[in-house]
């Protein structure tokens, strides 16, 4: 070892000592002759001083051509900053005055200032990623990150859990999201699949007998990527036999409360549940940001007799009408703003958004303006009033449609309204919540089928079994979610493990007997060999983390991610191969690859 301390070591006590530190240069002032130079490594900063009467005209001389991010050994003697001492940092008592330095490399000058506060454009620091990586807010989110995961490992472990490695490199099953294919050299057009989750081999894991399974697992989807998402990214993925939800529900919150008290410092209280019904009438959600309230308010029966036709011929359509209330915002909520929010809904599929200002004592007639507060008659302006309970300078929003529409329409307003317009949420807010027993199906309109809605082997509430075949959107699933502030943190379910309502599961998403055998053999193979009762989740840790960092997004929780257009711009990839590999793979590409691109310049 070179280094008798870190950078972010010495403290007052050290004082007087000799040390030796390595470390990169983070910046040089010269106050007159002496030279001052932040030494950095990942522990923090150390002011080291160069006073050519203590380290000679050589050292000196060299201390003069630093330039930032070289890397750097000095011997010195830990002083007292005296008079200047530096609260803000933890070495902020000593300095060290150098008796001899050595330069260990050079750096090219970097194309960013290797700061906490420096505002750098995503693409450049991600095509530099080992430098933005010495920057202090990323290197406390993977810190962070190797605390949360050795947490999770910890809690499991001592609840009799143990980590079994399942495969990446695995079989295609429909169903779920798009995945990765990889050809096979040895089997001529055959490939395996890039596992999406471990779900699969945590079921035959059950099978084996191994009844508490945890996984840190790496899974792979082939889906568009925004801010919460990544092609490739990091599951906490748990099985256990012999349970219904309630108990892989305490497992997954005790978890969670584990890891925001040892890394946060909060306590997290019981959570709330709710189910999936509700959430989507209440907030029209399957992840409800309650934050703040807000709450949905069903008014299609308000709305026959309400006056104002486009309500009424949505519902006469066989729509609903419902209508949320921003309170007190009649001032922010400017005309232009609602235009803009107006065409925010159009965007996604309204036809469009009536709204209603209460610009004064809402007894009043006159108070109430804007496009819809004209068309209604008066009775139901009084029954409106009473009830979404509206008082002086709170804005109606409203809207008319097929429920499935009014629900993502007002849903997607609400949090636009919450977390945008309004900005009603404060930092360090932690609302979580369970959603579950969603329903098992989902009717796809275009193929005019029933799809499951996680996957085909999610047990059915045992009370609507007998629905399975005659009535399939009344079927309720034995699924859970984890929801925090508004995003998906981790889901599961109770898995099915008896071939009879297995085989009626099939029968309704119109699987015949021979297509199952097909698709899910294996499985269904294995399931006949004495299946426990098994079910368990699946936390999603990069996502757990950009919430516990405050991050933007998950890429400033993961060392390595993709950009939004799923390239690694460091390593300049995907790119392409040559025509030899092609043929030992057995391929032909059909596209022309896109022009080669030099390595990463600095
Ligand atoms: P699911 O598909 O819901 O369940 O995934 C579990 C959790 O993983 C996170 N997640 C993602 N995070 C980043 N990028 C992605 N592309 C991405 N996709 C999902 C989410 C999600 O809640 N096998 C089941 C679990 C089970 O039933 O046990 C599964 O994979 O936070
Ligand atoms: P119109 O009478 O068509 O000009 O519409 C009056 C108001 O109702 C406008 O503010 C429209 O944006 C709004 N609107 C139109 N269709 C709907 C709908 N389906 N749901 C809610 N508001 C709507």
């Amino acid at each position: 070892m070179r280094r008798t301390q870190t950078c972010g070591e010495l403290r007052a006590a050290h004082i007087g000592q000799t040390v030796t530190l390595n470390g990169w240069v983070q910046n040089r002032r010269d106050h007159g002759g002496i030279i001052f130079i932040d030494l950095r490594d990942r522990s923090g900063l150390t002011q080291v001083t160069f006073d050519p009467d203590i380290c000679g005209k050589d050292h000196h001389e060299l201390a003069n051509r630093l330039r930032s991010e070289w890397v750097i050994e000095i011997v010195g003697t830990v002083k007292s900053r005296g008079e200047r001492t530096n609260p803000n940092l933890g070495t902020g008592m000593i300095e060290v005055f150098v008796t001899a330095l050595t330069v260990l490399n050079k750096s090219e000058t970097p194309p960013f200032e290797i700061d906490e506060h420096a505002k750098v454009g995503e693409e450049a620091r991600l095509k530099h990623r080992f430098l933005d990586l010495r920057r202090a807010p990323m290197q406390r989110n993977l810190i962070m990150r190797h605390r949360a995961t050795k947490l999770a490992r910890d809690f499991f472990d001592a609840q009799g859990f143990i980590e079994i490695e399942t495969p990446s490199l695995a079989k295609y099953t429909p169903g779920g999201a798009r995945n990765y294919l990889v050809p096979s050299r040895v089997h001529p057009g055959e490939f395996y699949a890039l596992a999406e989750s471990p779900q699969l081999f945590k079921q035959l894991l059950m099978v084996a007998g191994y009844d508490r399974y945890v996984q840190i697992a790496r899974c792979f989807r082939d889906e568009d990527l925004r801010n919460d998402r990544q092609m490739e990214f990091t599951q906490i993925d748990l099985e256990m036999s012999f349970v219904d939800m309630h108990d892989v529900m305490a497992v997954g919150e005790g978890m969670v409360r584990t890891i925001w008290k040892e890394i946060l410092g909060v306590e997290v209280p019981k959570l709330r549940h709710m189910t999936w019904d509700e959430g989507m009438l209440k907030y029209g959600s399957d992840k409800p940001d309650l934050r703040y309230g807000m709450e949905i308010v069903e008014l299609t029966d308000w709305a026959t007799t309400s006056g104002f036709s486009v309500f009424q011929t949505a519902v006469a359509a066989g729509g609903v009408c419902r209508a949320i209330c921003a309170p007190k915002s009649s001032e922010v909520l400017t005309r232009r703003t609602l235009d803009a929010l107006t065409e925010f809904v159009k965007g996604l599929g309204a036809k469009g958004l009536a709204w209603i200002k209460i610009g004064g004592d809402p007894t009043k007639t006159e108070s109430w303006q804007g496009p819809a507060a004209k068309n209604i008659t008066e009775a139901a302006r009084g029954d409106l009033a009473k009830r979404m309970n509206v008082a002086e300078g709170d804005v109606l929003f409203f809207a008319a449609d097929k429920l499935k529409g009014v629900c993502s329409v007002l849903g997607a307003l609400r949090v636009e309204l919450g977390t945008n317009r309004l900005g009603l949420t404060k930092p360090g807010q932690w609302e979580f919540l369970w959603l579950h027993s969603a329903p098992a199906f989902e009717f796809n309109e275009e193929s005019r089928t029933w799809a499951a809605n996680h996957h085909p082997f999610t047990a059915p509430y045992d009370a609507d079994v007998d629905k399975l075949v005659s009535d399939p959107g009344a079927v309720r699933s034995k699924s859970y979610d984890m929801v925090l502030n508004g995003n998906e943190i981790g889901g599961g379910s109770i898995r099915i493990h008896d071939s009879a309502t297995q085989s009626k599961v099939f029968q309704s998403l119109g699987i015949s007997p021979e297509d199952a055998q097909k698709k899910f053999g294996f499985l269904l193979h294995a399931l006949s060999f004495g299946a426990p009762p098994h079910g368990g989740m699946a936390f999603g840790l990069d996502r757990l983390l950009m919430l516990m960092a405050n991050a933007e997004s998950i890429r400033d929780v993961i060392a390595f991610p993709k950009t939004q257009k799923a390239r690694d711009e460091m390593l300049d990839c995907p790119n392409e191969v040559s025509e030899r590999q092609l043929k030992e793979l057995h391929l032909v590409t059909t596209t022309e690859p896109r022009a080669a691109q030099p390595l990463a310049p600095h």
